[in-house]
């Protein structure tokens, strides 16, 4: 698979010459059968390459049930209520929350939609969901969803959209390029950046020029991504969850080398050019970028907090003595879920609203 994905890109830049990084990095992630995302075979957990909250167990999932019952009174309790998931893996965060709506008055107003890339893990998903079907529906890209009230859920989805790669040399911003060696290996090579990068540089960190060998990279895709949501979205909640910084934090002077990062049998690498389609590459989200887009395209930012403060303010005594008597495993999901040092601060929420 990885020689012949290899292959794919190989032929790309042989005939167009060296590719954007961000191109490079879209083949290897989201090339049809072939990229990380879209092969067969492609499992989260821990079987996979790196787990995410909701394969903590049902602690994660509880929890988001309550924000998202809280949305549906907000909305005066509609008798039609979505809920999306946009990339949603193993399919483990819809089903703990499904369960843990049973019973409750918003059940059967609701409907949840999976929004997934890969027809592999549309089938897991149909397994693992099989007691909810007759209001679980599957979707392969958001365009095909319209007049959606509800919540759209995203867990660690905007960390897996192509970036650019851009260096800074003697004040000249960069973008980095891949082409290939005599050999044939890939190697990095250099243009200057056009004006998109530049003014998005400008925008959110006008101060990286000054910094010499300076890496990093740039999500500009998610600026329209959130415009088609916002579209789609007539009332309701976006519920960004995502490891990330403030444009400060993620330009500092010292994280020169940015946050490009890449997952492989539970290790992580720098190096993008090997694993190719077998491990995953991945960025941290520039969350002052989206939630400038965000109101841009017509949001209202609702919060940008901790995941650990988003997830402390939903729970109480009560919900967490529930959660031990159920199942006492339950208390070190939450931990993991809240710590310091851990997920609880890498991870941030942020929640765009339409209309509440
Ligand atoms: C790191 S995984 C997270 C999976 C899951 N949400 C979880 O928490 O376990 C990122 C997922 O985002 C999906 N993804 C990225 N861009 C997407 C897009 N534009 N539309 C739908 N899914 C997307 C990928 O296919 C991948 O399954």
């Amino acid at each position: 698979m990885e020689n012949t994905l290899r292959e794919l890109i190989l032929s790309e830049i042989r005939s167009k010459g060296p590719i954007p990084f961000e191109r490079f990095m879209e083949l290897a992630l989201y090339a049809p059968n072939m990229g990380y995302y879209l092969r067969e075979g492609s499992t989260i957990g821990r079987g996979g390459d790196f787990f995410t909250a909701s394969h903590l167990g049902n602690v994660f999932g509880s929890i988001l049930s309550r924000p998202i019952e809280e949305v549906w009174r907000r909305m005066g309790e509609p008798k039609d209520f979505h809920i999306v998931e946009i990339g949603p893996g193993m399919g483990h965060l819809a089903y703990d929350i499904l369960t843990a709506l049973q019973g409750n008055p918003i059940e059967s107003c609701l409907s949840y939609h999976l929004v997934e890339l890969n027809p592999h893990l549309v089938k897991l998903q149909k397994k693992r969901l099989e007691n909810f079907l007759s209001k679980v529906f599957w979707w392969r890209d958001i365009f095909e969803l319209e007049h959606l009230s509800g919540v759209i859920i995203c867990n660690e989805i905007l960390d897996a959209f192509p970036v650019r790669l851009f260096e800074v040399r003697d004040s000249r911003i960069l973008e980095v390029y891949v082409g290939t060696d005599r050999d044939g290996e890939f190697v990095e090579t250099f243009y200057p950046a056009d004006n998109e990068l530049i003014s998005y540089l400008e925008e959110f960190a006008p101060w990286v020029q000054h910094f010499d060998n300076y890496r990093s990279e740039a999500c500009l895709r998610i600026r329209n991504w959130l415009r088609t949501l916002r579209g789609l979205l007539k009332g309701g909640l976006v519920l960004l969850i995502d490891y990330g910084y403030l444009s400060e934090e993620y330009y500092d002077l010292s994280r020169n080398r940015g946050t490009l990062m890449c997952y492989f049998k539970h290790t992580t690498n720098d190096v993008p050019y090997v694993h190719i389609g077998e491990q995953d590459i991945t960025a941290h989200v520039n969350f002052t970028a989206v939630a400038k887009w965000a109101e841009e395209a017509g949001f209202k930012v609702e919060n940008y907090t901790t995941q650990y403060r988003y997830l402390f303010s939903l729970v109480d005594e009560k919900f967490l003595e529930r959660l031990y008597n159920h199942n006492p495993s339950s208390v070190i999901q939450f931990k993991t879920l809240i710590l310091p040092g851990g997920m609880g601060e890498s991870h941030k929420v942020m929640t765009l609203s339409v209309g509440l």
